[in-house]
């Protein structure tokens, strides 16, 4: 396998497995979620699930990655060659693909609205007359489009293609290194907006103090499927780039920052998030997902309009850290197919890409136009962008980490799992029972309760 790249840092390690996480995920859904499900109380269920289940199976994923050194596609199947196991990484890699496709529409939004951002344009349409109703037409107007946003998933697409086939050391290692470091900036920047506006105790209360009442069965699976899909887990996004890691490695170490950066930088969106919300009377904090692109440019208009040049800062900040957020995460699922088309099909890596791209582009552009021209499309009362979230996201990934779990905490051998884990004998590694532990058991019966909870087949929570 010498073809294959490696990262060449530990750093670059953490800094590209942690862009793969941080994502719309965490600025886009986290608060979106958390808002919905009464704040401080959907914080502590998912804090428990990140530590109890999330945290086991990246700490999985990244073993089976880098003991094969292969792509998602092939992993499982060389961990165990005669099993009938090889279907789960099929199964990643198609569902990388489809959320590729959906993931990178909202990216090209992103794209469009930093572009709007940098020209002052919500500036202007703050001044006018029509108040806030002039911020929801411009996103409906826009997301309904023929064009624009087709245009703009093209351009995203491209980007990530161009850092895709530039390799894993020179693309993705570096692209992360750089653009990490610049989206902690720009959260910091954000924070010190967001506390100085007058919601800022009503937001921070909102988010911190937790409501037990507000906990049932919605609350429940909606906190854990988005502890899943902030953490990248069940795509094989960790798994391939867990086959870049070097020999030395620390994979628990590894894993463990991974969740604490994710989980910082998800609580800090939305530090950011509800203190500007609850600075503007008559906004509520469930407005769900039109919360970033509706409410905030307003938000940050209202709140912050007496010294423009700061509301001006911050809008632009706001959506250059959405879209570097996005554009690692992007980076890692077009990565997890492009690996395994190349590898299994055994074509040159540009090719790989450039077939993953045109693919993601006719699905994606087919999720773009059903908002507008194909919406009366519908499947199960679902539009096309709505049913590959909900396929993906609140399905496939559960689906994906039950089997991942039971894979790794009964079929594959525990001695492997062991010598990925200590680096060969070399590093300490106490928690080794604990974490098989949570692997057979916990894992599975936390996955299994609260997706059959979820779709209504028990009624525990
Ligand atoms: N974790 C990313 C986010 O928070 C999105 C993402 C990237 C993802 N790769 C994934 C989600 C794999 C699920 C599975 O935005």
């Amino acid at each position: 396998m010498a073809s294959r790249g490696n990262f060449s840092s530990k750093i670059g390690a953490v800094l590209a497995a942690a862009g793969s996480a941080v994502g719309l995920g965490n600025i886009w859904r986290f608060p979106t979620e958390a808002g919905r499900s009464g704040g401080g109380a959907f914080l502590l269920v998912y804090i428990f699930f990140v530590v109890a289940v999330c945290l086991p199976l990246l700490i999985a994923e990244f073993s089976i990655g880098r003991h094969s050194h292969a792509n998602t596609g092939s992993a499982y199947r060389l961990m165990s060659p005669r099993s009938g196991w090889g279907w789960i990484g099929k199964l990643e890699v198609t569902t990388a693909f489809l959320i590729l496709s959906y993931y990178a529409v909202v990216a090209g939004w992103t794209l469009f609205y930093t572009v709007e951002a940098l020209f002052n344009r919500f500036n202007v349409m703050s001044r006018g007359d029509a108040g806030s109703s002039i911020f929801s037409d411009n996103f409906n107007h826009f997301v309904t489009d023929p064009l624009m946003p087709v245009i703009c998933l093209a351009a995203f697409l491209l980007i990530t293609h161009f850092v895709i086939i530039k390799g894993v050391k020179s693309g993705i290692e570096r692209s992360a290194k750089v653009l990490m470091p610049f989206l902690f900036i720009l959260l910091l920047v954000l924070v010190a907006c967001s506390l100085s506006t007058e919601g800022v105790s009503k937001g921070l209360s909102f988010l911190f103090q937790p409501d037990f009442s507000k906990i049932n069965s919605k609350v429940v699976m909606a906190a854990m499927a988005q502890a899943f899909y902030s953490l990248s887990l069940g795509m094989g996004c960790m798994c391939t780039y867990a086959s870049y890691f070097s020999s030395e490695t620390d994979i628990s170490r590894t894993a463990s920052q991974v969740c604490i950066l994710d989980t910082i930088v998800a609580v800090t969106a939305g530090i950011v998030i509800f203190p500007a919300v609850f600075s503007v009377p008559g906004l509520e904090p469930d407005a769900g997902p039109s919360l970033v692109f509706i409410a905030l440019p307003n938000i940050f208009q209202k709140v912050l309009g007496a010294v423009p040049i700061v509301a001006y800062i911050c809008s632009l900040a706001f959506y250059l850290l959405l879209l570097v957020a996005t554009l690692t995460s992007t980076i890692s699922l077009h990565e997890v197919v492009t690996a395994a088309l190349s590898e299994s099909r055994q074509i040159s890596r540009k090719r790989a890409a450039l077939l993953v791209t045109a693919g993601c582009f006719i699905l994606g552009a087919l999720c773009s136009l059903s908002m507008g021209v194909l919406g009366d499309f519908k499947i199960a009362g679902m539009n096309l962008f709505d049913l590959f979230d909900f396929v993906t996201a609140k399905l496939m990934l559960l689906i994906a980490g039950f089997f991942t779990s039971i894979f790794t905490g009964w079929v594959m051998s525990k001695r492997i799992l062991y010598d990925e884990l200590t680096n060969d004998g070399t590093v300490k590694f106490r928690c080794f029972r604990l974490v098989v532990f949570a692997l057979r058991y916990v894992v599975p019966i936390c996955i299994g309760i609260v997706f059959l909870d979820g779709i209504g087949v028990l009624n525990i929570f």
